[in-house]
């Protein structure tokens, strides 16, 4: 609108996929607040430091394998004893913290930047609900420094201990477990794989857990379309991930730890490998066992009853039920009926093996909340969204790329500043965020601050902070039909609903969008999304029905353009944003997936 009052724009703590304003100040013990900076352009100097992160220190590149069978390398525990740096000198105790977040936060919550005019949204108050937040961070300019992005990759375990490496893991020795979980618990950090789920909750529900077989899961599946960061993570800094490992590991006293990524991620699993085994001699990898699993391409890999089922050696279908209640190699019965042992000729007693399944960047954020304490990881983000997150910005954008943010920051300031904003002449239609969160229209929405409340106040949801931005010439009608046939696809067929109703709606929509379907056939698809998640074991198709649903309330009029025979008024040709790589700004799609068929086999 042209009246509308623009606020000042929150600055973006680049990580090292875009212009690095400022060092990282990894595991260092006091906050330290840079002065904001003029806003990246897309220099030379931008293009190379993006390429340092998303080259692997190698130079390789990320290949597609063909899906088959996925490996699975045992690492041998470290057998000497676990050696402990001493802390770095002028490591100020974590209490002495300049900034107390509650007088900072307290000081930012009450400034009234005024004069905002909310316009009339489509979803109206909740809408609005996100505006007041907006207006609540949007006068903070500067940018506190990134930490889980070092500006270059941290390539040996020297370089990892000379930015502080290992101080979380000392902590967490000196805390001992129950206070552990409080730090955690305090720090605000919420899980990054795409639920948000408190990770001290989570942590405190294992440590409380009975049974004495404990087992610990990172994990780097990442398959998330329009999703990069666990891949530049693990690129840019496998360290500080085998040190969340190693911290959550001796916390819930696991027996045997686990870190899961795609046997297809080449950079990702010799980084992670190397860092494993370096950290495991120098003694920086606690006293677990950590095993490293290069597991299968489907989607549901990373779905957390899946991946356990993919680590014990099957095939990614998720099981009944959650990690914490049926783990690992557990021999409890699931349901209670089972007609027999799963073990034949098991003595002694049942175990469910509670297990911890957290994503490879929450991990990574554990050593710098212990090292530097609650205090300080409360001092970024939001009230509900502490701290700084990983997003990926692909699709309409001028380059591709992963970024490390403050939560709260607003997303057209994330596609503009990590995606360079659109293409000459182009405006955003829509944006989405991974494959499992209703869409996010613009312009009336662009200002969402990128936090947990945030973009559920707008009606949409975080998720893995995967950005797919979609300008005024995409067809959201091929939208829905592509990332419908993507969830079908991957839909494991264990639920008859899921299967059978995501393929009747890809069906159907295929149908409007070749111009052949009619209002009937919409009012089917309305029918079909409702009992698509019927008796469901997992999460895909909820998904299905959130986004599918948006694009049919956002674009009801492009859905009318296509019906009784009217061609597509945007032809063109939307792929699933599923990354192999991302380098020099230019995203790498797996375009092979268009030939996935439903039973998971390749046609062609
Ligand atoms: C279909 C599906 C796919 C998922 N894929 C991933 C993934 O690739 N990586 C991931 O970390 N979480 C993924 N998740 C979420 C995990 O099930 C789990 O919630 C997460 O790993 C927990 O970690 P967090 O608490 O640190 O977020 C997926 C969930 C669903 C339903
Ligand atoms: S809900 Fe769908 S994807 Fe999930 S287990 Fe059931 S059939 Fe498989």
């Amino acid at each position: 609108m042209a009246d509308r009052q623009v606020p000042p724009r929150r600055a973006v703590a680049r990580g090292v996929a875009g212009h690095t304003h400022a060092p990282a100040r990894a595991l260092r013990p006091t906050v330290a607040r840079e002065p904001a900076q003029a806003r990246p352009g897309g220099g030379a100097a931008q293009a190379g430091v993006r390429r340092r992160l998303l080259a692997d220190p190698s130079g390789q590149r990320l290949g597609h394998s063909s899906p088959g069978r996925h490996q699975r390398h045992h690492r041998p525990p470290h057998d000497g004893p676990p050696h402990r740096p001493a802390r770095r000198p002028g490591h100020a105790p974590r209490r002495g913290h300049a900034r107390p977040y509650r007088r900072a936060r307290a000081a930012r919550h009450h400034r009234q930047p005024g004069g905002r005019r909310l316009d009339a949204t489509r979803s109206g108050r909740r809408v609005a609900a996100a505006e007041t937040l907006l207006r609540r961070r949007t006068d903070v300019t500067v940018p506190s420094a990134p930490f889980l992005l070092p500006p270059t990759p941290v390539t040996s375990v020297d370089a990892y201990r000379a930015i502080g490496g290992g101080s979380g893991l000392d902590q967490a020795a000196r805390l001992g477990p129950a206070q552990t979980v409080k730090e955690l618990t305090l720090s605000g950090l919420r899980g990054r794989g795409g639920g948000g789920f408190p990770t001290g909750r989570k942590w405190t529900t294992i440590l409380n857990a009975t049974g004495t077989h404990r087992f610990v899961v990172a994990n780097g599946a990442e398959g998330e379309p329009a999703t990069f960061k666990d891949r530049a993570l693990m690129r840019a800094n496998p360290y500080a991930i085998v040190e969340g490992v190693a911290i959550a590991a001796v916390t819930v006293g696991a027996r045997e730890a686990f870190i899961a990524l795609k046997a297809s991620f080449g950079p990702e699993n010799e980084r992670v490998t190397q860092a494993v085994e370096e950290m495991q001699k120098a003694g920086l990898a606690g006293t677990v066992p950590i095993t490293i699993v290069a597991g299968p391409e489907e989607y549901l890999f990373g779905e957390e009853k899946a991946l356990l089922e993919v680590i014990e050696g099957r095939d990614p279908l998720p099981r009944l039920f959650p990690p914490y209640e049926h783990g690992l190699f557990a021999t409890a019965p699931q349901s209670g009926w089972e007609a027999h042992e799963q073990e034949p000729g098991h003595t002694g007693a049942h175990q469910s093996n509670p297990t911890l399944v957290n994503n490879v960047e929450t991990l990574a954020n554990v050593p710098h909340v212990l090292a530097r304490g609650a205090e300080w990881f409360r001092s970024m983000g939001t009230d509900e969204s502490a701290g700084h997150v990983l997003v990926t910005v692909v699709g309409d954008v001028a380059r591709s790329g992963v970024a490390e943010v403050e939560l709260g920051t607003p997303l057209r300031d994330v596609i503009d500043e990590v995606g360079g904003g659109t293409r000459a002449g182009r405006q955003v239609k829509a944006v989405l965020s991974g494959i499992a969160n209703p869409v996010v229209t613009a312009p009336d929405q662009l200002d969402v601050p990128v936090s947990y409340e945030g973009m559920a106040a707008a009606g949409s949801g975080l998720g893995a902070a995967g950005f797919a931005v979609f300008d005024d010439q995409a067809c959201m009608v091929e939208v829905a039909r592509a990332y419908s046939r993507f969830l079908y696809v991957e839909s494991c067929n264990q639920c008859p609903a899921c299967k059978l109703g995501s393929g009747v709606i890809t069906t159907l929509l295929e149908k409007v969008e070749t111009g052949r379907g009619t209002v009937r056939d919409v009012d089917t698809i309305g029918a079909r999304l409702k009992t698509v998640t019927d008796g469901n074991r997992c999460y895909l198709p909820v998904q299905e029905q959130a986004v599918v649903s948006s694009l049919l309330r956002s674009f009801p009029e492009e859905f009318t353009e296509h019906l009784e025979g009217r061609l597509c008024p945007r032809p063109g040709r939307v792929v699933v944003p599923k990354l192999l790589d991302i380098v020099d700004g230019t995203a790498r799609y797996d375009e092979r997936h268009a030939d996935k068929r439903p039973d998971w086999t390749y046609s062609g």
